[in-house]
């Protein structure tokens, strides 16, 4: 483990806008994020505040706020998120060490919207390969060193065995020491064995096991009989 709970304190200022009024953010300042495995998924419905997490706890990691791993940290000239600049965690040893020192700091984000950029900046999305090659170039050459490893939809450019590739990696960086939070839509990610899953939504955040989770019971029907669904959308 790398890091075991955030927590934030709320800009008085601006208490009642994004991201204070977020029901998610509002738990993280009651109660914090405790992390009870290396793997953590975030699921929940569009808007719910998954990625608003993700991307406080990777840029209060330090991570580049752009996307990227721990050696473009210094490129980034984005400012951090209001949600970014005030959260706090309480370390691990491995994490303690990370956090006291620039060079010691292990890890990559990656953010699903700049994600090609950030791949291309460190040589992983050249023109000649595709949006999900580029994907598993950085999975198989980044994500080697025990660390923190932040993830936005990871699977959205992949396919069904690029993605069980990805959870093999990310099964593999836990094993090391690393530690990974990964915000997704994915049965197929969110079946890691061991994996903690946060369910982000209405009600804030609860913990949740993959049998109970809307969008596995919805993917399991769909694919039972599509037909089921598929007549309340289409004429
Ligand atoms: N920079 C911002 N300024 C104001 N509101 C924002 C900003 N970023 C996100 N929001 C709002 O915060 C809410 C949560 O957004 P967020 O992107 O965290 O959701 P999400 O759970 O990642 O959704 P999705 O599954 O669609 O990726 C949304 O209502 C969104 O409109
Ligand atoms: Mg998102």
């Amino acid at each position: 483990m790398i890091i075991e709970r955030a927590y934030a304190a709320v800009d008085p200022h601006h208490e009642d806008a994004w991201p204070w009024d977020l029901p998610c953010v509002r738990d993280l300042l009651a109660d914090g994020l405790r992390f009870a495995a290396p793997v953590t998924f975030l699921v929940g419905e569009n808007g719910s505040g998954k990625s608003t997490l993700a991307e406080a706890l990777a840029e209060g990691f330090g991570l580049d706020s752009w996307g990227g791993s721990h050696d473009w940290r210094y490129a980034a000239h984005r400012p951090k998120s209001p949600l970014g600049e005030r959260i706090r965690f309480e370390a691990a040893p491995r994490g303690r060490r990370m956090m006291g020192s620039w060079s010691a700091r292990k890890g990559f984000f990656l953010r699903a919207e700049t994600a090609l950029d950030a791949l291309a900046r460190e040589g992983f999305a050249p023109d000649s390969v595709s949006h999900g090659e580029g994907f598993l170039a950085a999975f198989r050459h980044k994500f080697l060193q025990p660390g923190l490893y932040v993830m936005d939809e990871p699977e959205a450019a992949l396919s069904f065995g690029s993605c069980l590739e990805l959870l093999g990696h990310i099964d593999e960086l836990a094993k090391k020491g690393g530690q990974v939070i990964c915000a997704t839509h994915s049965p197929l990610l969110t079946a890691l064995p061991g994996a903690d899953i946060v369910e982000v939504g209405e009600h804030g955040m609860r913990r949740s096991t993959w049998d109970e989770l809307a969008l596995v019971d919805h993917w399991r029907r769909y694919l039972t009989d599509p037909q089921a669904y598929l007549r309340h959308v289409l004429d």
